[in-house]
């Protein structure tokens, strides 16, 4: 049986599985039968991508149970900007401290993947803005909320998603907020179609990915208006 329930803390662990499982631009980055993963450090990829909401805004989280496991979730924040600002002040440190003493140390090779993460993002501040796209303070101010999704992929196209999301939008309706944002990338062929049949529309189609082992792959922000 399937249950979409708000987030509690014993979900914890199974929302670092998911995100970490899920992650690699809706791929799993552990790559089973080679030698090398896309990522190894769970806990880093956790702390990056997850845990903020999970300890620090629980009450915008939900997840998806199936038969007593966690097998997916929606996070997420009614305020991006506000997210943005405690974001840095809650998570930065426990960041660099983990990169330093625990990635480098343990999973070297991540380390550098997340040296990547900078170059990426440095680069595509150099990229030049394309006119069509909406900036990111106007993304921020008419679609204020912004989520995550993820499902493991043995329990993907099921509804499970789609029952998610719309827990999620019902609860940012609810709480009287216009509109909500998203990223994702190009690559990600299953999560572009997910987001068009909820009525997301595209609002920037920006710089290179994150990861240097996809340089083709753009980052792509869709919004949807609560009405
Ligand atoms: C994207 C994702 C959240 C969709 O959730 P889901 O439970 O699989 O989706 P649903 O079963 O509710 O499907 C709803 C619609 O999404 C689209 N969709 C879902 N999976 C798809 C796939 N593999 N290929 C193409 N379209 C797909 C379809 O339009 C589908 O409607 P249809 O089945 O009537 O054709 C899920 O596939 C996922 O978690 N992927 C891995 C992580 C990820 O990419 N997260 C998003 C990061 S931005």
């Amino acid at each position: 049986m399937i249950t979409i329930r708000k987030y509690e803390k014993k979900d914890r662990n199974a929302v670092i599985d998911v995100c970490y499982h899920t992650g690699y631009m809706g791929d799993d980055c552990e790559v089973k039968g080679k030698e090398r993963n896309h990522f190894s450090d769970k806990i880093f990829f956790g702390l990056m991508f997850c845990l903020y909401y999970v300890d620090h805004e629980p009450e915008n989280c939900f997840v998806a149970e199936v038969d007593g496991r966690v097998v997916g979730y929606t996070l997420g924040t009614l305020n991006s900007l506000r997210q943005e600002k405690l974001f840095l002040q809650k998570m930065g440190f426990k960041i660099l401290f983990h990169l330093l003493f625990i990635t480098f140390l343990r999973h070297v090779r991540d380390f550098f993947t997340v040296m990547g993460f900078i170059v990426m993002g440095v680069k595509s501040l150099s990229v030049p803005p394309n006119p069509r796209n909406m900036k990111h303070e106007d993304i921020v101010r008419k679609y204020p909320a912004h989520l995550h999704i993820d499902i493991l992929e043995g329990y993907q196209r099921q509804g499970i998603g789609s029952r998610l999301i719309n827990a999620f939008l019902e609860h940012v309706k609810k709480s009287g907020v216009k509109g909500v944002h998203l990223g994702t990338s190009t690559k990600n062929y299953k999560a572009v179609p997910f987001y068009l049949k909820h009525g997301f529309k595209v609002v920037s189609v920006g710089g290179p990915s994150l990861w240097l082992d996809a340089p083709d792959a753009r980052g792509i922000t869709f919004a949807k208006k609560i009405t």
